[in-house]
């Protein structure tokens, strides 16, 4: 049994959709059917379904909020839950697809470099990043079989994300500024979750990937790159600005781009960042992401 924790979130409803498609069964849970945090639940429930993969797509993912109110339970969830769901997976045996970030990468990266899959030291600024760093240490000292993906600057159809935030405010807005020195890469969910059904079905050699869609060779992308490219058919004009211009909680990454080398070694095709928001936006599906019935085997 494949099992998809987190099902109701952005990147879990992208999952269940890819599976939909491909005819696969699983069991799609959020918080309500499996809460990652409560450990004999989550035994129990090893115990009695024996999956053989689990996407872990829950998580706490208010970065601002986890630096105050949020503290206690982004760590329940992201170390502790995330511990619950490896330390299961050991024990029955079966594959972990966990999705981490950019954020566990906090130290000083010059723009044109990328922060390599491995062998770098993390050194996380948030709470968010030091918690998913946490959760990508308990998977490792669990003994699971695991395929630890970072992603980044996540967008597509089922969640709030920055796509949707630039066409909302192109509604009202005749000119937006978007800050121009925070430097990464756009992750389409659909390439995300192509991605991790990949690794598990060509039985890649297990540990960590970095997985956002492409750039050309040379290109830097910011945040305002992207929100230029998201609005360039509209009439809402889009101006650079510092970071010091938006107040934040958490501490970004001023430079959070990912080598993607092992990922395209695998033989996977990652389209590029322009592409895949073309695509995404061209299929015009924008299901909201709790319009699915879950925790029911489906197909
Ligand atoms: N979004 C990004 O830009 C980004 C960037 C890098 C990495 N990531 C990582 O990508 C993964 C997917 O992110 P996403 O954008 O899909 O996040 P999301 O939309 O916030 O989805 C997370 C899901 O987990 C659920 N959840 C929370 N606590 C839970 C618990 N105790 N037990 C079971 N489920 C629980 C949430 O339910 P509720 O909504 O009911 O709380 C939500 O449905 C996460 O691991 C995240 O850290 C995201």
């Amino acid at each position: 049994m494949i099992l998809i924790t987190g099902g109701n979130g952005q990147l879990g409803t992208e999952l269940c959709h890819l599976l939909d498609e491909r005819g696969v069964k699983y069991f799609a849970a959020d918080v309500a059917e499996l809460d990652i945090t409560d450990k004999a639940s989550v035994d129990a429930f090893f115990d009695k379904n024996e999956p053989t993969v689990v996407y872990n797509c829950a998580a706490y993912t208010a970065v601002d909020k986890e630096e105050d109110e949020g503290k206690v339970i982004g760590e329940k969830i992201n170390v502790d839950g995330t511990r619950n769901i490896a330390e299961a997976c050991a024990r029955v045996g079966a594959t972990m697809v966990q999705i981490s970030t950019d954020y566990v990468f906090g130290g000083y990266l010059p723009v044109g470099k990328e922060w390599n899959e491995d062998g770098e030291e993390k050194h996380p600024v948030s709470e968010y990043g030091r918690t998913k760093d946490l959760g990508e240490q308990a998977i490792e000292a669990s003994g699971a079989k695991f395929y630890i993906i970072r992603t980044a600057w996540l967008f597509g159809s089922y969640g709030p994300n920055f796509v949707f935030t630039m066409l909302n405010l192109a509604k009202t807005h005749a000119e937006i500024t978007v800050v121009n020195d925070q430097h990464g890469r756009p992750t389409w969910s659909r390439t995300l979750a192509e991605f991790m059904t990949y690794l598990v079905d060509t039985d890649a050699a297990p540990g960590y990937y970095h997985l956002t869609n492409d750039a050309a060779a040379g290109e830097d992308v910011t945040w305002f790159d992207f929100a230029a490219e998201i609005l360039k058919d509209t009439d809402t004009v889009v101006k650079p600005v510092s970071s010091e211009n938006f107040a934040a909680k958490a501490k970004r990454p001023f430079n959070s781009t990912m080598s993607l080398k092992k990922a395209k070694a695998t033989g996977f095709e990652i389209p590029t960042w322009q592409d895949a928001l073309h695509q995404m936006l061209a299929i015009g599906d924008l299901r909201p992401n709790k319009d699915m019935e879950k925790g029911t085997l489906r197909k």
